[in-house]
């Protein structure tokens, strides 16, 4: 996802989803008493939720919110759109297997939207996000569980015509696509990492596009294939999907709304406190 202005004309879900999050959420999270928090945003994208959601809705008193992304051209965009002085963009690879030193104990509240479904290591991310994490820090997060385009991709890489565009396709579907103990199976990790008070809840909803045109335009915008197929040929690929999300009744006749299922899995953690911390190490 490297097209910054079509994913920002077509974002209206992981909009909508954040909004959920942050009204349903939020007052989970642990404020700091006399303020100052220092807030870290993963998988920022093109800024807008961090800018016009998180920045919003977090207390008046919070210091600081960092945007972070592994996308270079995300970053600069985000830079380029949305300014404020307690806000700032970094380039992060939350999946690194080497935490940049300046992460390590700084945040008191790590947040998250929509990203952590392209991290394939959960336990890396997660430990990385509990070390970036101050003692008594917490995480709030969501991303995909399961998505209509995941079982799509799988079924289209088979496809002699587009597998070789497609070889890697299981990098770009959810680790928990398919995976029918998904909450405890993410609880799990959590806790053998260290965290307390973990909650994981995958919640099904809906997301209805009001026509086959919107549905066409997020297939191809969120598409990690397609910058590789040759340029005669994507016109194609795209109408391949398509009669794939019509063969899964995704698509239904004489309607013309595109009803999409999906699955979020939502997830929030704290780090113990320092006397917790000290006390387990003794
Ligand atoms: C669907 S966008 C979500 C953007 C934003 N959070 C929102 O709610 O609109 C997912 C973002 O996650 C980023 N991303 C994917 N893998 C990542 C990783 N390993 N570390 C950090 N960011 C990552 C992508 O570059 C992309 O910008």
């Amino acid at each position: 996802m490297n097209d910054p202005s079509l994913y920002a004309s077509v974002n209206v879900v992981t909009r909508r989803d954040a909004k959920y999050l942050i009204d349903s959420y939020f007052d989970k999270i642990k404020w700091l008493p006399n303020g100052g928090d220092l807030v870290l945003d993963i998988g920022c994208g093109d800024g807008a939720v961090t800018y016009e959601l998180l920045l919003e809705y977090v207390p008046k008193t919070v210091e600081m919110i960092v945007g972070t992304d592994v996308s270079l051209t995300m970053l600069k965009y985000a830079n380029n759109s949305y300014q404020h002085p307690k806000l700032q963009f970094q380039h992060l690879d939350i999946a690194t297997e080497s935490l940049p030193k300046q992460y390590f104990g700084k945040f008191d509240h790590v947040f998250s939207n929509y990203c952590l479904h392209w991290v394939q290591d959960q336990r890396q991310a997660f430990q990385n996000i509990y070390d970036s994490l101050k003692p008594n820090g917490d995480v709030l997060v969501a991303y995909l569980a399961e998505y209509p385009l995941f079982s799509i991709y799988e079924t289209i890489s088979k496809l002699k015509k587009w597998e070789p565009y497609m070889i890697d396709y299981k990098k770009f579907v959810s680790p928990y696509h398919n995976n029918f103990d998904t909450e405890n199976n993410h609880k799990d990790i959590l806790k053998n990492i260290g965290y307390d008070y973990v909650e994981c809840k995958c919640e099904r909803r809906t997301f209805v596009y009001k026509d086959l045109i919107s549905w066409r335009k997020i297939v191809q915008s969120v598409n990690p294939f397609v910058e590789r197929i040759p340029e005669s040929k994507r016109d194609e690929y795209i109408d391949e999907l398509m009669l794939e999300s019509k063969k899964r009744g995704l698509i239904r006749e004489n309607t013309e709304g595109v009803t999409i299922p999906y699955e979020l899995l939502i997830v929030y953690a704290q780090k113990r406190t320092k006397l917790e911390l000290d006390t387990k190490r003794a």
